[in-house]
């Protein structure tokens, strides 16, 4: 069902933020894309992953340092050219969007696209994406009557309904039971293989992480300390060096598993 699409690189350098001068909270962080990829960020509880991701999607902005989608500055692109490019699904949401039903909470992803008035076309896709996204029987539901699980899967949706370049996720998964976790980063998967874009994905499960990213970066005091594939960088060592405890990487049915001890 997807439509394939032009890769946008991103590029991530030397970024530096800070709410208090005295107090950094990304010290020089770099991050590159040059490929549909899903790229997994990974670290404790107050890395600054959050961060990363909203200044990368111009929410916060950087003391220092630049983010580049192809060859242009986000700095000066305009709020909607940022929409057509980057889709993101915060970590909270607060439901104050004055009770709008599920529809057209995904049907707001397809607002850069428009200049007037929701065609036709967009109600198609809305239908297709949260039927695939097995949200189409909730429709007509309130958004802020929704379980936690259900309203993840409805932001989704309204990300891949904005078509972006990149999709900038911030633990997709932490409400989902485990057979929609498992549905959700195959979705991810798909449409990364199929559309031609890219993920970042804030991810605490460092098994789902393992199966599902390219590629993992591991944050920890401010910095990226650790970037590579999972079987490079999410070691025993380097997950305790990170976490603090201790793991195994072990073979099951032909897939490596992380599993803390
Ligand atoms: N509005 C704010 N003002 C001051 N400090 C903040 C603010 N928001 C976040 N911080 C601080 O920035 C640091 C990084 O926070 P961030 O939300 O990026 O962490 P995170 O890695 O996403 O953590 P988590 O895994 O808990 O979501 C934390 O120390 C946090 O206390
Ligand atoms: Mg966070």
């Amino acid at each position: 069902m997807w439509v394939m699409t032009e890769f946008e690189k991103l590029s991530v350098e030397d970024l530096v933020f800070y709410y208090e001068e005295s107090t950094y909270i990304l010290d020089k962080v770099g991050l590159s894309m040059d490929r549909p990829e899903i790229i997994g960020i990974i670290g404790p509880n107050g890395s600054g992953k959050t961060t990363l991701i909203k200044c990368i999607n111009n929410i916060l902005t950087p003391k220092q340092g630049k983010i580049m989608l192809n060859e242009s500055d986000i700095k000066s692109m305009s709020m909607n050219d940022v929409a057509k490019r980057l889709a993101y699904v915060p970590q909270n949401t607060e439901r104050d969007m004055n009770s709008p039903n599920v529809y057209e909470v995904v049907l707001m992803g397809r607002k850069p696209h428009t200049t007037w008035q929701y065609t036709e076309s967009d109600d198609r896709v809305v239908w297709t994406i949260m039927k695939e996204m097995s949200v189409a029987h909730l429709a007509s539901h309130r958004f802020d009557e929704l379980s936690s699980g259900q309203l993840q899967r409805v932001l989704i949706s309204r990300a891949i309904a904005q078509e972006a370049k990149i999709f900038l996720l911030d633990e997709p998964t932490s409400n989902l039971d485990v057979k929609y976790q498992i549905e959700v980063m195959e979705t991810i998967r798909d449409i990364v293989k199929q559309k031609n874009v890219g993920a970042c994905i804030i991810i605490h499960d460092l098994d789902l992480a393992y199966r599902f990213c390219d590629r993992v970066v591991m944050m920890n005091d401010k910095k990226i300390k650790f970037s590579g594939t999972p079987e490079e960088i999410m070691t025993p060592e380097n997950i305790e060096e990170i976490f603090g405890v201790k793991s195994v990487i072990c073979e099951i049915e032909g897939n490596n598993h992380v599993v803390i001890t």
